[in-house]
């Protein structure tokens, strides 16, 4: 999400940060900011709101000299995008400053405190809490830096990649890590034993790296290393025990490292999804009392109580999970719940009065049909929720209230986890809302809460079961059409799968539930005609599908299916057949949609297609 770079040695780092930011931008930014102990021994930092060609602009009278420093590009979790909220943050002694990717979950609680014993706080962010709490171990102390954050970092809960610069030691940089990655580059001087030309580079990923040296050590979780402009190094756990470092060697060019060693961004982003939807759910799921903590709605709860139904408006893949959500909510809180296209609702007449909740959903944030339904249902005096992933962006600033999805920067034009981010986010809120209201029995919740905290380890299961899809999508090149079928849950999943495949590949598919097969979609059944079907064992339902998947078979239609493993009814039917772990109904979607991403983006690439930007797409829809 966010990129840090940082340099120490003998070279200006002014320049060496600032191109680093640039090879960053690809992981989305929305501020900038660099931080440097410049010549006259002043700790600097400088930041903008935008892109890093805003920060340069801002600092063109500044003092950018100094040969230690680190910098930021921000993707915002907490905080709206701004110059205050950007990083570096200072201390409030100005003696320290520090960058930071990840969540400092426990955030508030430490600001409490800190504001206790009189620190002052400039901004809101949860990085902002860390270097406070820094320096008020130095001080409570009376310990140098390198201990204080040692201190420090044992009060957090949470994930931080850190880099810190401290006023009065510009002969060291302090870096740590714990579940966000974070790069150590070993300067090419720093092995000829000559200390005037050692020199090292830090890195949120290898990319702002890569160009000065290809060796590199990766920090890992809980370690903090000191980097000294001697070219030394130590690197300890956060208990003080000295760790062994094992030096790698890069192997990859820029182009190839921007995307994390995939082919394509759409394949990066499909595989980071059990990462992201971890951090989706981090800090909402409270696992010791089994509980759905979400602000947007616990500081809303008058709106949500009277509601008499809920709206969701939404376009393309935010439309289909909205499906799910109506599934879901309706379930587990007893609501109503409609679903709208949002071009189609902000022209029409919708009958709509104050009790409604309105949410919108989107990705991007940005598109203009959601803006639309978002201004009308405000007309009509409705609540209005935001479910979003680009932070600061539109939607949610013209929303009451909202959730984000928090899945990092989404590159690649087609969907993918975005698409599960809304989905785990859309349980969330009806799990919540079900909580305000009383909706579920206790023994179910806790069911519930316990089941959605393995969808991670269970989604990269289902990665691991998708290997042997490149291998048969080939066979698909030649296909003019699709169809996918699915019912209950996986019914808006079927929809999902065949958008993926039109978007990428440019062949025509059609998502239907499956009983509405008999009702026209049966007439197109041939020898040449492939059907996906979700066809997932749980419920009343399977039986179902299996009786519509032998019509398909008597009628010759080949058959791909998405089971769940151990299966044996569909998985005979089945020329093709991809296995997926067990999980109730509602959450089968989450995993049923990895292997259809799979399929498409397999099929797209053996069709040689431009799988990231394909023909007459755009990732954000800003106008009608
Ligand atoms: C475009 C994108 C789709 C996306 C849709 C809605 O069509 O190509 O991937 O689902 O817009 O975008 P949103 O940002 O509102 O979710």
């Amino acid at each position: 999400m966010c990129g840090i770079v940082g340099y120490i040695g003998t070279k200006d780092a002014y320049p060496i940060l600032i191109k680093g930011l640039h090879r960053l931008e690809y992981r989305g930014y929305d501020s900038a900011g660099v931080s440097l102990i410049n010549q006259g021994g002043d700790l600097v930092v400088y930041k903008a709101k935008g892109k890093v060609s805003a920060l340069e602009q801002s600092v063109s009278d500044k003092d950018i000299s100094g040969t230690i420093g680190i910098a930021h590009t921000r993707w915002a979790t907490h905080g709206e995008p701004n110059a205050t909220n950007a990083h570096p943050h200072y201390s409030q002694s100005h003696a320290l400053s520090l960058v930071h990717n990840g969540i400092i979950e426990n955030y508030k609680t430490l600001r409490v405190e800190l504001e206790k014993n009189g620190i002052q706080f400039a901004g809101e962010t949860d990085t902002e809490v860390l270097v406070q709490l820094i320096e008020y171990m130095q001080v409570t102390h009376q310990c140098d830096t390198v201990t204080a954050v040692h201190l420090a970092l044992k009060n957090v809960v949470g994930a931080y990649a850190i880099a810190v610069l401290d006023k009065r030691n510009p002969n060291q940089l302090i870096c740590a890590r714990k579940g966000s990655p974070l790069i150590i580059g070993i300067g090419k001087g720093n092995d000829k034993a000559k200390p005037g030309e050692s020199e090292f580079f830090l890195g949120s990923d290898a990319t702002p790296i890569i160009e000065f040296t290809d060796k590199v050590i990766y920090l890992q979780d809980e370690e903090i290393a000191v980097l000294n402009r001697n070219g030394k190094h130590a690197i300890t756990n956060l208990d003080s025990i000295k760790q062994t470092p094992q030096m790698h060697v890069l192997q990859m060019n820029l182009d190839e490292l921007e995307k994390g060693g995939y082919p394509h961004f759409m394949l990066k982003e499909i595989y980071e999804q059990p990462n992201a939807i971890r951090t989706c759910m981090r800090g909402r799921i409270d696992p010791t009392n089994k509980d759905i903590i979400l602000s947007g709605i616990r500081d809303n709860k008058e709106h949500f109580m009277r509601a008499r139904r809920i709206i969701i408006c939404a376009c393309g893949t935010s439309w289909h999970s909205a499906l799910i959500g109506k599934y879901f909510i309706e379930e587990a809180a007893h609501i109503p719940v409609e679903v709208e296209y949002a071009s189609e609702f902000r022209y029409r007449n919708p009958v709509l009065d104050t009790s409604d909740v309105v949410i919108a959903i989107s990705q991007s944030g940005e598109t203009a049909d959601t803006l639309a339904a978002i201004q009308l249902a405000k007309q009509h005096g409705c609540f209005v929720y935001g479910v979003c992933n680009v932070i600061g962006s539109s939607i949610p600033r013209n929303t009451d209230s909202g959730t984000y999805i928090h899945v990092g920067p989404e590159i690649g034009v087609a969907s993918t986890k975005a698409f599960t981010g809304q989905l785990i986010t859309l349980i969330l809120f009806g799990l919540a809302l079900a909580k305000e209201k009383n909706t579920l029995d206790e023994v179910l919740f806790h069911q519930l809460v316990d089941d959605l905290m393995l969808i991670p380890e269970k989604m990269q299961q289902t990665l691991e079961k998708t290997k042997g899809i490149e291998q048969f999508a080939k066979a698909f090149t030649y296909c003019k059409n699709f169809i996918y079928l699915g019912r209950g849950y996986n019914y808006p999943v079927a929809l999902e799968g065949a958008l993926k495949l039109k978007e990428i590949s440019y062949i025509h598919a059609e998502g239907y539930p499956a009983a509405e097969m008999k009702h026209g979609p049966i007439a197109l059944i041939d020898e040449e005609m492939p059907v996906v079907v979700i066809a997932t064992k749980r419920g009343m339902l399977y039986d179902k599908i299996v009786s519509n998947i032998q019509e398909i078979k008597s009628r010759r239609g080949k058959i791909i299916s998405v089971v769940t493993e151990g299966d044996t009814a569909v998985k005979s039917m089945s020329d093709y057949c991809i296995e997926i772990p067990d999980t109730r109904d509602s959450y089968a979607p989450l995993l049923a949609v990895i292997p259809l991403q799979v399929l498409s983006y397999y099929i797209a690439i053996a069709k040689g297609r431009n799988v990231d930007q394909p023909r007459n797409l755009a990732k954000s829809v800003t106008v009608e």
